[in-house]
């Protein structure tokens, strides 16, 4: 039976534009994109020829289009909660690029137009529902390093004007390392851990002015942060993010069980090894997430032979590689419309991320510990990793 689609209207067609349209127009069965907007029109038209789309257009005759269920906001962060809003009103299904606001107050308020409409609203990541993390998921449910007592969290470097066209907005209201990067690491932990209770931090802003491509660029955000977090659970762990850090050894995201230690595939990624220690065994376990060759597993995680377990993936590795998948989120969003569930992203996750990603800056600069006031559930397990992926 030929599978129905859900008509996809893209809005914003800059830099990661490109990978949502490869993905979204290749590689899954269940949408099709017929649409693309942009303030500038010419750029709208350029990803319409590139990607073969029917039509670019502006915002306004995007959102009045009958076809399209849901809009993707790939528009910058200071932009999003306006173009949610608009989307919403209009009637559609939003899937929105990290975060889904820069404060709670906006969360809330599209969260609630959105339920007010019985509409989807969700944002990006979606990097916690590739192969990586949902193995980690798999293994952490399965008690594989017994009850997580804590974790480490580090994204440290020396900032994206290192490799980003057109940087300023990294440094601008709505950008700097915890919203832009803080998204991939709050939502895997809560994803694999459940939601946050309570948070502390210390950020600075270093430099006042970055030199991005020769000219200097006034800095209006914190560009390093150091938190520390309690989740409703009773774990605890630290939140490092920074763009002021030429360098480090630190691990992205490692946690902390009473029977061993789980180290993390980049929660930026969809794929990636997950490396176990077990604490009885005293021995470490990698997984072959990526059908990587052995002695390359071996030398890369700087372990013996013995050591190395197949463990069962939490779907197959090969449905989804370890590659750019960005999109995934929007296929499942898409799913969850035709067999009429709940999407595993979804604006009470959104909002609990958004709330603690802005709760580092007001403990920051009110000098306390912020307490949440919202809560979520951990998404249900992804198990449509086969059924998503177009195979052929
Ligand atoms: N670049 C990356 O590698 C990357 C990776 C992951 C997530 N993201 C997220 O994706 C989003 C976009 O990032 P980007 O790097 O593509 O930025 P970008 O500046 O390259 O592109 C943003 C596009 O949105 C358009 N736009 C801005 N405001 C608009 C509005 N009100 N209405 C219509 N169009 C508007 C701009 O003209 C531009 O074409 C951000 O939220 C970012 O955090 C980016």
């Amino acid at each position: 039976m030929e599978q129905k689609q859900i008509g996809i209207g893209i809005i914003g067609c800059g830099n990661i534009s490109d990978i949502y349209l490869t993905n979204l127009t290749r590689n899954f069965k269940n949408v099709e994109v017929k649409a693309c907007a942009d303030m500038f029109l010419e750029k709208a038209e350029q990803q319409k020829e590139r990607y073969g789309l029917a039509k670019a257009c502006t915002v306004e005759e995007l959102l009045a289009d009958p076809e399209l269920e849901i809009v993707v906001n790939l528009t910058i962060p200071a932009a999003h909660h306006s173009v949610n809003l608009q989307a919403l009103k209009a009637g559609k299904h939003v899937y929105c690029e990290k975060p889904l606001a820069l404060n709670l107050e906006d969360a809330e308020e599209a969260a609630n137009v959105a339920k007010e409409k019985g509409l989807i609203l969700c944002s990006a990541p979606d990097t916690f529902l590739g192969a990586g993390l949902q193995t980690c998921r798999k293994l952490l449910d399965e008690g594989a390093i017994g009850k997580a007592l804590g974790f480490t969290a580090n994204l440290v470097g020396p900032g994206h004007e290192m490799w980003h066209p057109a940087p300023e907005f990294y440094y601008k209201k709505g950008g700097g390392p915890m919203l832009d990067m803080g998204p991939y690491y709050i939502t895997a932990l809560v994803a694999l851990l459940g939601p946050i209770k309570q948070l502390s931090c210390f950020a600075k802003t270093s430099r006042q002015e970055r030199s991005i491509k020769g000219e200097m660029v006034e800095v209006e955000v914190p560009t390093h942060y150091a938190g520390i977090v309690e989740f409703e659970s009773g774990l605890i762990g630290n939140v490092n993010m920074s763009f002021d850090v030429w360098e480090s050894e630190l691990p992205q995201l490692e946690i902390y069980g009473t029977e061993g230690v789980m180290h993390v595939p980049d929660p930026n990624m969809f794929g990636g090894p997950v490396k176990l220690y077990d604490g009885k065994k005293m021995e470490r376990i990698v997984t072959a997430v990526e059908g990587v060759p052995i002695n390359r597993l071996m030398k890369m995680h700087g372990c013996k032979a013995e050591c190395l377990r197949e463990v069962e993936l939490a779907f197959p590795a090969e449905a989804v590689p370890r590659s750019n998948l960005r999109g995934f989120g929007v296929a499942d969003m898409a799913q969850a419309l035709l067999d009429k569930r709940s999407s595993r992203l979804n604006a009470e996750l959104s909002k609990h991320v958004v709330e603690a990603l802005t709760a580092f800056d007001i403990s920051s600069r009110e000098n306390r510990v912020y307490k949440m006031r919202t809560t979520c559930e951990r998404p249900a397990p992804m198990s449509l990793g086969l059924e998503l992926w177009q195979m052929d």
